[in-house]
């Protein structure tokens, strides 16, 4: 018999009333990544301006959980120096969200991942080393 998860208050909040959904034109960066293993896709766009995230949206393709942290790791990266939104980590995200059940916390990877690749994007866009970002996986699964 399969197991009914518990999801926190704040899971079910941004599952059901995700904030930052959509796409930003002309995003000074953009990242993409999925996990083959359960077919989901997050994808994050920013807008960064004198180093800092004026704003981040979202895309995604996955489980509910997935679509809670992006909404939250959006929340959590807009007003953040570029530096400081490559330390907003998975364990951040869950933090934030009062937890997830363990099955699901590769969800929050597919956030921290969707937002190194995006910030990656930004630094190769703009020839720009952001200390400690290392280049994107596409599919987290592979990690
Ligand atoms: Fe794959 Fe949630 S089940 S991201």
């Amino acid at each position: 018999m399969s197991q009914v998860l518990e999801y926190s208050e704040k899971v079910m909040d941004h599952f059901a009333n995700p904030r930052n959904v959509g796409e930003i034109e002309d995003a000074a960066g953009v990242g993409t990544v999925g996990n083959a293993k359960c077919g989901d896709i997050m994808r994050i766009y920013l807008d960064i301006k004198d180093n800092v995230v004026q704003d981040a949206k979202f895309k995604t393709f996955g489980c509910g959980a997935a679509v809670a942290t992006s909404s939250m790791a959006t929340e959590l990266i807009k007003g953040k120096t570029v530096e400081e939104a490559l330390g907003i980590t998975n364990k951040a995200v869950m933090e934030a969200l009062d937890g997830l059940p363990p099955v699901k916390v590769h969800c929050s990877l597919l956030a921290e991942e969707a937002i190194h690749a995006a910030l990656w994007d930004y630094s190769q866009k703009n020839g720009i080393t952001i200390e400690g970002l290392k280049p994107p996986v596409a599919d987290i699964s592979e990690e």
